[in-house]
């Protein structure tokens, strides 16, 4: 049987190296946090590729969408690093009508832009597209993105295909990714799977599109919300946790590597299973501890904790059991001990919400959906609701709303 929240032996992100605990938000804040950076990152992740050494953009496309509910531009970033190499990254910008300043979500997508909208004057991708992965019809995951209902809640969107910064192979992907910005290509040949990191290579592009949204007036950037399903849910999780400009930080359906417990390993995708088949995408001392994972210095509520106070949503979907929604409820609760610091209550895993149901306390969401592994309209609903309940500062405690998918209001 899975463990249960009490029975899982839990590493504490207070314990400081020698052992000692702290107590204060002070002492958080002025060493223990990056303490506890610096694990996830030894352990996890890596880190995160440094900043471009110059970065420009051009405007490519500029169009009403959706009868006027606003606009969608094409803008192609294009960011050098310390070797020869240029890297682009193609965003799809859409901005609401009327007056800003707007919050923003901004989120990598699977598929290339053209899979978000059908309209034929989205480009195709003419990057490299790693083998083996599905090349999208036009407008395939249209109900991934809903831009037009974002945009009907005020909120501005930012997407670009993941593959353009790390095309997601376990072997061929890294000669293309935008460490090429900083390593030579011998070096990279020379690597071994995961040296430089798929998650964290993605985490970087999320933060170049905060770096360009900085420059917009028309977007509030002390607004913006990261969001991402699955893998790229796993890389929100990674970009929030380094990156305070996000404000509010969304995991779909991230699982093992993500937001769920690694330790409740009998469960879904196990981090041994996920370093076999995706070896790129942590750094290979994951690779080391994968055996033992009870004896990890480390859990996935410190990435969770990372974020503290700022907001963070973690969801799941009732079918998704590789992803262990119970896992991922569990991986929000247990930063419970961080969430304290800043006066926040603690949240229960005494009841684990089922199908339908919601739970949101102060600067921590959790909602479950009937269904697969997907990110949907009610997803976002909840997304949305959470975000500006954060933003205007008007908290929600434990409300355990309906077990439909009838998104009631808050
Ligand atoms: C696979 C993988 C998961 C990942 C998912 C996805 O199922 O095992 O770890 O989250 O793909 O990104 O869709």
């Amino acid at each position: 049987m899975p463990l249960k929240y009490n029975e899982l032996s839990l590493p504490s992100p207070l314990v400081k190296k020698d052992g000692t605990r702290i107590s204060t938000k002070q002492e958080w804040e002025n060493g223990q946090r990056d303490y506890v950076a610096e694990l996830m990152k030894q352990y996890m992740y890596g880190p995160i590729p440094p900043a471009p050494t110059e970065m420009t953009w051009e405007v490519l496309q500029t169009k009403t969408v959706y009868n006027g509910l606003g606009t969608r531009e094409i803008i192609r970033l294009t960011c050098k690093g310390t070797t020869d190499e240029v890297m682009h990254l193609d965003l799809l910008v859409y901005i609401p009508a009327g007056d800003g300043p707007f919050p923003c979500t901004v989120g990598l997508n699977f598929c290339g832009n053209h899979g978000v909208e059908e309209d034929e004057t989205i480009p195709m991708p003419d990057y490299v597209w790693p083998e083996g992965r599905q090349f999208m019809k036009r407008g395939e995951q249209n109900a991934r993105w809903i831009p037009d209902y974002i945009l009907s809640r005020g909120m501005a969107l930012v997407t670009t295909c993941y593959h353009q910064i790390y095309p997601d192979h376990a072997f061929d992907g890294l000669k293309d990714s935008i460490y090429k910005l900083f390593y030579s290509q011998e070096k990279l040949f020379l690597a071994q799977p995961g040296k430089y990191s798929a998650i964290s290579a993605w985490a970087w592009g999320l933060q170049r599109i905060a770096d360009y949204l900085e420059t917009r007036k028309e977007i509030d950037s002390s607004k913006l919300m990261v969001t991402g399903h699955s893998r790229l849910g796993k890389t929100a999780l990674w970009a929030g946790a380094n990156d305070p400009r996000f404000t509010v930080v969304v995991s779909n359906d991230s699982g093992c590597g993500g937001a769920a417990i690694t330790r409740r390993a009998d469960i879904g995708e196990t981090l041994e299973v996920m370093n076999h088949y995706f070896p790129h995408w942590l750094t290979p001392m994951a690779k080391v501890i994968q055996d033992n994972v009870e004896d990890l210095p480390v859990d996935q509520h410190f990435l969770t904790s990372l974020i503290a106070p700022r907001a963070v949503a973690v969801a799941s979907a009732t079918e998704d059991t590789w992803a262990d929604p119970e896992g991922e409820f569990y991986g929000l609760v247990a930063a419970n001990e961080v969430y304290a610091l800043y006066g926040e209550k603690e949240m229960s895993a005494d009841y684990v919400p089922q199908g339908g149901e919601a739970v949101t306390s102060q600067s921590r969401h959790y909602h479950i959906r009937i269904g697969g592994h997907n990110i949907l309209h009610f997803d976002w609903e909840h997304y949305i609701d959470f975000a500006f309940s954060v933003w205007r500062g008007n908290f929600k405690t434990f409300e355990i709303t309906s077990g439909t998918n009838n998104h009631p209001s808050f």
